[in-house]
């Protein structure tokens, strides 16, 4: 029997919509759901409910709140394998993937269920005598989070779980390809954690009907954040959208993430690390590796080891032991092959491309390829600024090889794209290292590690087209979620003007020492 998966709007579903199949896309005949689709009114709706919900939840003490947030750890943790099982079902991601992400929930969870004790505010010493100032931080109010399906529950936990933390309520958008993985992440937030009504909402709609929804949450006051995980285009857009209601979204965006081999790498950690990089969950991560910039001297040397790690990388059912499962979803096949399009006459592409099946078939394939939305794993070699590989996001199996002469050039290539997500440098020599962490545009910068797989207490985020300065995770994200308000008490009794009525001690200017 088909699951069929609704939004739900102060704790009741919303049966009324748009009926559709969520399939697994390592085998299209799986149906893993009927997804109802909801339109702008129910978003608007939801948006609505939340900040209904906000401030009796905002009213409960920060340690209570800390409390639920380590009940949904725990539930999160008691369900682990069931809910990476369903992540490995609906969008394709190598089961050890699937569990080390949803382990990403619990490390969260683990960072903020403390951070319900502390929220510390300030006590700040005043200019004048009998007055004392104080900070203190305050929920935003009713937050939109809206998210991608590649990592379809981590990187919502990145943002529910200090959301709720710090009294904020919530109405989530996920990918309309990862449903059923979104109502197991719900209930596990709502039931686990004993959330009341309206706390959290999911909303289950597409873009445009979100888009329309937003807005009209926006203009009824309903919306007070947003936080958005996808492309650098829609992220313009909401970015645009919330700026002209004074708000200022959190943005995580895509990434052209460079990895620098230099000539005093490991390079065999350095292609291990480009691998993964590159071709783990399918290239599908905004910290992705999207060209690597290897010095002239190791090229073909780098080049040679390289590809072959590529060729016996098993490919094939994520629910195995593969480094590559499928694509996630028909919408990212069909915009890979556009990708694909892109490689030009100058370039060198290693081995096959495309779709694999039996009339493009892939050694050592594990499974049955015509089943499920696989595709090659491919290199491009001669990639330079100014080509579509270059210069854009390539959400795939795809990587782009490219040779510098000096690290001022390899520093130049890295930031020439203008993302400015994630980036990686293969080096021993300390010098390298710093220089490259201080000129690169990137908010995060591996060194001798890969471009992805950020730990889960590190400030994440990006500049340039990867983001507008925003960051998640660990103490950093707590700004997202909350305004500092300013406090100062007078208990002296009489009016007391700041810069004017301040006591002025009596400096000597001549004071010099005996010689
Ligand atoms: C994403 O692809 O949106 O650092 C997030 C990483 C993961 C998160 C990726 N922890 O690669």
């Amino acid at each position: 029997m088909t699951r069929t998966v609704t939004s739900v709007v102060g704790g009741k579903p919303v049966t009324d919509g748009r009926r559709a199949a969520s399939t697994n896309p390592a085998d299209l005949d799986d149906v893993v759901a009927e997804v109802v689709f909801a339109d702008a009114v129910t978003f608007a709706d939801a948006a609505a409910a939340a900040k209904h919900a906000q401030p009796a939840w905002a009213d409960i003490p920060a340690p209570v709140r800390g409390r639920a947030i380590a009940h949904i750890g725990r539930a999160v943790e008691d369900n682990a394998e069931a809910l990476a099982r369903l992540v490995t079902r609906e969008i394709g991601k190598p089961y050890a993937e699937a569990l080390g992400e949803v382990r990403e929930i619990v490390d969260t969870c683990d960072f903020f269920l403390g951070e319900g004790r502390r929220l510390y505010g300030q006590t700040v010493p005043s200019e004048m005598p009998d007055k004392q100032l104080f900070t203190f931080r305050n929920p935003v109010g009713a937050v939109a989070v809206i998210t991608a399906g590649n990592f379809p529950v981590a990187v919502p936990s990145w943002y529910i779980v200090p959301a709720l933390l710090t009294g904020n309520t919530i109405v989530w958008k996920p990918a309309e390809y990862s449903p059923a993985v979104s109502n197991a992440f719900h209930e596990l937030f709502v039931r686990g954690g004993g959330l009341p009504d309206g706390v959290f909402n999911l909303v289950h709609a597409d873009g445009e009907q979100t888009f329309a929804g937003l807005s009209a949450a926006l203009d009824a006051g309903h919306v007070d954040k947003v936080g958005f995980t996808g492309s650098s285009a829609v992220g313009r857009k909401i970015g645009e959208l919330t700026g002209r209601h004074l708000q200022t979204a959190c943005l995580e965006l895509g990434g052209k993430n460079p990895l620098i081999v230099t000539p005093s790498a490991d390079i065999d950690l350095a292609v291990e690390g480009a691998l993964f990089s590159g071709f783990g969950t399918a290239g599908q991560r905004c910290t992705s590796l999207g060209t690597v910039i290897v010095h002239e001297s190791l090229h073909d040397d780098f080049l040679a080891r390289f590809t072959k790690a590529v060729d016996q990388a098993v490919v094939g059912d994520p629910s195995g032991d593969v480094l590559m499962g499928p694509l996630l979803d028909q919408k990212f096949a069909a915009r890979y092959e556009e990708f694909l399009a892109w490689v030009q006459p100058h370039h060198t592409v290693h081995g096959a491309t495309g779709r694999i099946g039996p009339d493009n078939p892939r050694d050592g394939f594990n499974g049955d390829p015509a089943r499920g939305l696989y595709y090659h794993p491919v290199v491009v070699d001669g990639v330079r600024p100014g080509d579509a590989i270059f210069d854009e996001e390539t959400f795939g199996p795809i990587v782009g090889v490219t040779t510098y002469a000096n690290l001022d050039d390899a520093i130049r290539l890295a930031n020439a794209p203008g993302y400015g997500l994630s980036s990686s440098i293969y080096t021993t020599n300390p010098t390298e290292a710093y220089t490259f962490r201080r000129r690169v545009g990137a908010g995060m910068v591996s060194v001798n590690n890969s471009t992805s797989g950020a730990e889960a207490h590190l400030p994440f985020g990006g500049n340039g087209k990867s983001g507008n300065g925003s960051r998640q995770s660990g103490m950093w994200v707590l700004d997202q979620f909350t305004r500092w308000q300013a406090m100062n008490w007078d208990y002296s009794g009489r009016l007391q003007k700041a810069q004017m009525d301040v006591v002025e001690l009596a400096p000597d200017p001549d004071v010099r020492l005996a010689q």
